[in-house]
């Protein structure tokens, strides 16, 4: 599903990624873990073309991303990848279901059949009464399922979490993991995740360190 090949990237003189490889099959939680620095979410956001490598491969699902222009990456991020932050980046001034609706507008899907896959979504998730509620009548848990129905909307390739149970205390941080192994079994949805939180590296299908630039540990 994802295939990453030689990947560096430098902000001025500063190398920070220095010859990344990596794959993770369909339906894999992979978990890349690693000290503050180490490349974790430069690596993410140039996975999910958030960012550009100076050099390497990055192929998700058979798509070369370093062949795009920009109009053909924004299409790609919306339709083949998910993001889920540490904090959820819901949109306020919209309800739980709109957020979710979103990217499917954005794909230019048709209103009626959007909004029953964001129910199904939601209901999946297990925040179907919170469904027209906004962000801030949410709980830091209930958000965070929110930001994952909107992620899994289109049906993507891969998705990528940046520290996702960085903001929750242990107890949603642990019903959030165990989310990711459901979604894994029931979609066979595929999972790359920057984490610190021990247990969730734990369930992982693998573990990747990074140290310096690189993956010193698969
Ligand atoms: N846009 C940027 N401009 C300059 N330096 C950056 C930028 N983004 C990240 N860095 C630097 O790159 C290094 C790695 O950052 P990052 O990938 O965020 O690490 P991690 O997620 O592992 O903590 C850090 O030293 C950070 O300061
Ligand atoms: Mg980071």
């Amino acid at each position: 599903m994802l295939s990453v090949k030689g990947l560096h990237k430098s902000y001025g003189k500063l190398e920070i990624l220095k010859g990344v490889d990596f794959e993770v099959k369909q339906g894999e939680i992979v978990s890349i873990v690693g000290a503050s620095g180490a490349g974790k979410s430069t690596l993410l956001h140039i996975i999910g073309a958030l960012d550009k490598a100076d050099a390497g491969k990055v192929v998700v699902n058979g798509k070369d991303i370093h062949r795009m222009d920009a109009k053909e990456l924004s299409d790609f991020r919306n339709k083949h990848i998910g993001f889920i932050f540490q904090f959820h980046h819901l949109l306020p001034e919209f309800t739980a279901v709109e957020n979710v609706c979103m990217p499917a507008f954005i794909a230019g899907k048709s209103k009626k059949e959007t909004e029953v896959r964001a129910m199904e979504l939601l209901t999946l998730l297990g925040v179907e009464q919170r469904a027209s509620h906004k962000p801030e009548a949410l709980s830091g848990g209930e958000q965070q399922r929110v930001a994952i129905a909107r992620a899994l909307m289109n049906n993507p390739a891969i998705v990528l979490a940046d520290e996702p149970s960085g903001n929750l205390d242990s107890e949603n941080a642990a019903a959030l993991h165990q989310l990711f192994v459901d979604l894994r079994d029931k979609l066979h949805q595929t999972f790359v995740i920057v984490t610190h939180n021990e247990e969730l590296a734990r369930i992982s299908d693998r573990t990747v360190l990074m140290k310096d630039g690189l993956i010193v540990l698969d």
